[in-house]
Formats: C-alpha cells, sequence, structure tokens
C-alpha cells in the first residue's frame, strides 16, 4: 500500500483497489476469484503531485536526469536491470496470478523484456557514438544529438503488462525524459517489486508511479498542458480523448499502439497444414488477447472445408489448464466481461447465418471461454469488423483475392495481414497492395510484433509513431545541432 512519487515511497492510507485473479480458487463451499492483492486509488490531488515531481525533476531541461550524460545514464538504466531480474520469479507469478498468462509465457515476457533493455542500452551507445561524429558543410560544422521532449505519461495494457510497459517507458527514461506510469488495473501489482528499484537507481523525480481509475486522474493530467508525450498501447478511444483534453494538442507528441484486426489469407494454393499451425498460433496464443493477433480468417472456397476440418482438429489438441500447468495453451481471462462479450458475437453470428465448426467451441464461464471456430462469417456480423480480443476465429470464404484486399481498404485499422501461399508468383502479386494497407505483411507465418527490435507501428487507427529499439529511442527524443561557423574569428 505504497507509491513512488518524488522519489519517496509513500504511504497509503486511502482507498484501495482489489485485484481479483481470472483464476477461481476453493474458500470453503465457495469458488472465488483469488484474491492477488490491492493496490492504492490515487485521487486527482496525488496524480497531480505526482505529475509535478515529474514536471520539477525535468526542470525545463535543466535537471540533473536530462542533463546528464548519455553514458551515466546507460549506467542507471543497467544497474535497474541487474535488480529488475533479481526479481523476476516475483514479477513472474504475478504476471500470471493478475492476467492468467501461463507461466511459460510470463517467463518469455520477463525476459524479452529484459533483452530489449539490453538491445535498447546498445542501440543508444551507436546514437551517441553517431552523434559525436561532427559534420561540416558550407563552412559551418555541427553535431547532431538526440535531446530529450520532457514529462512523458506512460500507460499500459494488461495483455503485455511488463513488456508493452517497457518498451515505451524505458526509451522514454533513457533519452533523458520524466516519467508520470499508470499501470494497467490487472497488471499493476507486479511492478511493486521493481518501485525500489526505480526509487534508488534514478534521481528524485524522474520515475512516478499513480495507480487507480484512469478516468478520474488522467483527464486533469492532460488538461495540466504539463505533459509533453503521451504514450499509451490500448484503445484508440480512449487515446483520441485523452488527446482532445490536452490545450496544445499540436504541441502534444503521441506514441500510440492501439486496436487491429489482423487477417490471415489462406490463398488456394496454400500448404495447408502450415496455414493451419500458424493461425492458431497467431489467433489463440494467450487466448487471442494480443494486439498483434490474427482477428479473422479469409480462405479461398475451394479449399474451406479442408482448412476447417484441419483447424478444428488442431485446435482440439490444445490444453486448456491452470496457467501454472507444463505445456497449457488455454487459461482464463482476466477482463470479467468477456465470456459474455465473445458469446454475444457467437450468437450474433448465428444469428445471421454462421455455425460453429468445432465441437465444444464457445462453451464458457464466467472467466473461461473454449475457442470457437466460426463460419461463414460475413460482412453483417460483428465478427466482422469488431476486434474480438478472444479466443473466437471467425472464417471468410473467398473466390478473388481482391475481396481480403477491399476488405483491408475499407478497414479502420491497418496493422498487420499474414499470407499463406505456396506460389511466388502469387506472394509477389500481394506484397505491394498489401504493405500499403498494413505496416506488417507476414509471409507464410503469423501475425506478431516480435522480435521486438523490429520497427512496431500501424496504418490508421491501428498506431501512432514507431516503436522498436532504434525507433523508440528516436520517438522519445529530438534531432537537435550544435552548429558553428568556422572562421577565425570563432575561437570555439
Ligand atoms: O499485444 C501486443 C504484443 O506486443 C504482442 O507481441 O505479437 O510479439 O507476441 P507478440
Amino acid at each position: 500500500k505504497e507509491y513512488l512519487s518524488n522519489g519517496e515511497m509513500k504511504p497509503w492510507t486511502g482507498p484501495c483497489s482489489e485485484v481479483l485473479s481470472p483464476v477461481f480458487v476453493r474458500s470453503g463451499e465457495e469458488l472465488k476469484r483469488k484474491l492477488v492483492g490491492s493496490f492504492p486509488v490515487c485521487t486527482e490531488k496525488e496524480a497531480m503531485e505526482a505529475l509535478d515531481a515529474a514536471v520539477n525533476a525535468y526542470n525545463n531541461g535543466r535537471g540533473e536526469w536530462p542533463t546528464m550524460s548519455v553514458q551515466n545514464r546507460i549506467t542507471c538504466v543497467e544497474q535497474f536491470t541487474r535488480k529488475m531480474v533479481e526479481k523476476k520469479e516475483i514479477v513472474v507469478k504475478l504476471i500470471m496470478w493478475e492476467i492468467g498468462k501461463s507461466y511459460a509465457d510470463s517467463v518469455k515476457e520477463f525476459d524479452r523484456t529484459v533483452e530489449y533493455i539490453h538491445a535498447t542500452i546498445d542501440a543508444l551507445k551507436d546514437i551517441d557514438r553517431d552523434s559525436s561524429r561532427f559534420q561540416i558543410e558550407q563552412g559551418i560544422v555541427a553535431q547532431v544529438r538526440r535531446s530529450p521532449l520532457g514529462v512523458v505519461l506512460c500507460m499500459g495494457p494488461f495483455n503485455y503488462p511488463l513488456n508493452e510497459t517497457f518498451t515505451t517507458l524505458i526509451p522514454a527514461l533513457i533519452m533523458g525524459n520524466t516519467i508520470l506510469f499508470k499501470p494497467p488495473k490487472h497488471g499493476t501489482l507486479l511492478h511493486y517489486p521493481l518501485l525500489e528499484a526505480f526509487r534508488t537507481c534514478f534521481p528524485k523525480g524522474v520515475v512516478n508511479t499513480i495507480y487507480g481509475r484512469g478516468h478520474t486522474i488522467v483527464p486533469g493530467l492532460m488538461q495540466s498542458g504539463k505533459i509533453n508525450v503521451l504514450t499509451l498501447i490500448g484503445s484508440s478511444k480512449v487515446a483520441d480523448e485523452l488527446k482532445k483534453l490536452h490545450p496544445k494538442v499540436n504541441r502534444l507528441r503521441a506514441i500510440l499502439g492501439l486496436d487491429a484486426k489482423n487477417a490471415a489469407i489462406i490463398t488456394k494454393d496454400a500448404d495447408i497444414t502450415l496455414a493451419v499451425e500458424e493461425t492458431v498460433l497467431g489467433a489463440l496464443s494467450f487466448n487471442g488477447q494480443r494486439c498483434t493477433a490474427i482477428k479473422i480468417v479469409f480462405v479461398h472456397r475451394s479449399i474451406a472445408q479442408l482448412f476447417l476440418k484441419t483447424l478444428a482438429e488442431a485446435v482440439e489438441k490444445l490444453k486448456f489448464g491452470m496457467p501454472w500447468e507444463k505445456g497449457v495453451n488455454l487459461t482464463p481471462l482476466p477482463e470479467p466481461h468477456k465470456p459474455a462479450y465473445l458469446k454475444e458475437c457467437i450468437e450474433d453470428a448465428e444469428s445471421k447465418g454462421a455455425k460453429v465448426v468445432n465441437e465444444n467451441g464457445g462453451i464458457a464461464n464466467e472467466s473461461f471461454v473454449y475457442p470457437a471456430i466460426m463460419y461463414p462469417v460475413n460482412s453483417q456480423m460483428k465478427l466482422y469488423r469488431e476486434e474480438q480480443f478472444g479466443p473466437v476465429i471467425p472464417v471468410v470464404p473467398f473466390d478473388d483475392l481482391e475481396e481480403p484486399i477491399q476488405y483491408l481498404i475499407d478497414s479502420t485499422h491497418g496493422q498487420q495481414v499474414s499470407v499463406f501461399s505456396n506460389n511466388p508468383d502469387v506472394i509477389a502479386s500481394l506484397i505491394d497492395p498489401l504493405v500499403n494497407q498494413v505496416s506488417r505483411v507476414n509471409i507464410n507465418c503469423q501475425c506478431q510484433r516480435g522480435p521486438d527490435v523490429f520497427p512496431f507501428t500501424g496504418r490508421k487507427d491501428s498506431a501512432e509513431g514507431t516503436l522498436s529499439v532504434v525507433d523508440a529511442l528516436r520517438s522519445f527524443s529530438i534531432r537537435s545541432l550544435v552548429a558553428a561557423k568556422l572562421n577565425e574569428n570563432n575561437k570555439a
């Protein structure tokens, strides 16, 4: 019951919010969601104090952190990473309990985050080496630098509460910005073991955390006009609402990872076994709760029945279980409203002519939905356009490749697409039309963000700005110039 503000762990006496796990445990006769822990519900007052701490630590670019040498900032982040690794086991367990991610996937999330920090440090060393070079043009000698932007409000999502948060927070931090960090409700507690490391590895006020209800505390922060960068991985609706509150929205930099409705296109000459394997991974890893997941499948009508049969068999082999069990693929869902919402999508599709293709598909209880393959899905159904963010695979038959291309053109999303074909001419003919609709085209493989060094962005409502290792360092800084005229009177 503490929060980190202005370099101090402040004790909390106010109201708290409970994090209930998606996993149910028995309590006497009753089955109840496990209580993982509770966190302070900050009021607007505490949020504004934390903001002021970040503003003061930045001190108009004259604070200790933004003026510190890149090498020293790197040393602080390295020290933080060592302390973070010491906390691996507890952080991993909290990821597992808070969001129901399997233990194995929680370990992967932790490890890829640490790798990402190391890659960020290496990339910054390269950028810094580059910055120390001088360029001489037309009698002017210039040094290009990367300078920070100010105060960054950083908000992460529940599905990758560590990785998605740190792939924005760490580059923003290491570039000399100061941070105000609000974790998602499911994904707050796992940050607690790291607070002491933030407190001891960085100067006072450089990293500040706020917890609680976003709609209560975040609007005031935006309206203050003191936020220079908004970075959020979440919904485009929330991002748009928050941006509008900023008094100088045109001066606000936004680095956003937003909604997506990624499609897989299975052409008539696809290797069906491969297409199914990758579709299962793409659509159902972490129960389909990834912005990068495959959320709709277009299959050529001539192979649709074979594809559906193979897909249903593959889904049947997936193992549902508790997140700590070995080899488990499907786990309980953390969002309490999700099972009812997915049921509604399935019923809507059924009422308009689609069927659940696989046995047990769509069977649900309070925190679990057995994956449902829906066929044939058409444009009248919710599942055609809505981002279901869960274990339902809508499948649409097509006759002409122009149909899935037109779907992407008409879409408000533009993150990724996967194309499955064994015909090099078909692949070649699709790349240009597709790469102009989305920001990543995957050939004979699933949609995904990783490896995290790759650029991560999207078109339309799917993103603003670009993440990755180098791109993120660029996104959270400005290229500035120190220039001097070369002449005899210029003694400098
Ligand atoms: O939800 C988005 C995550 O960054 C997914 O990452 O696709 O590499 O698993 P991934």
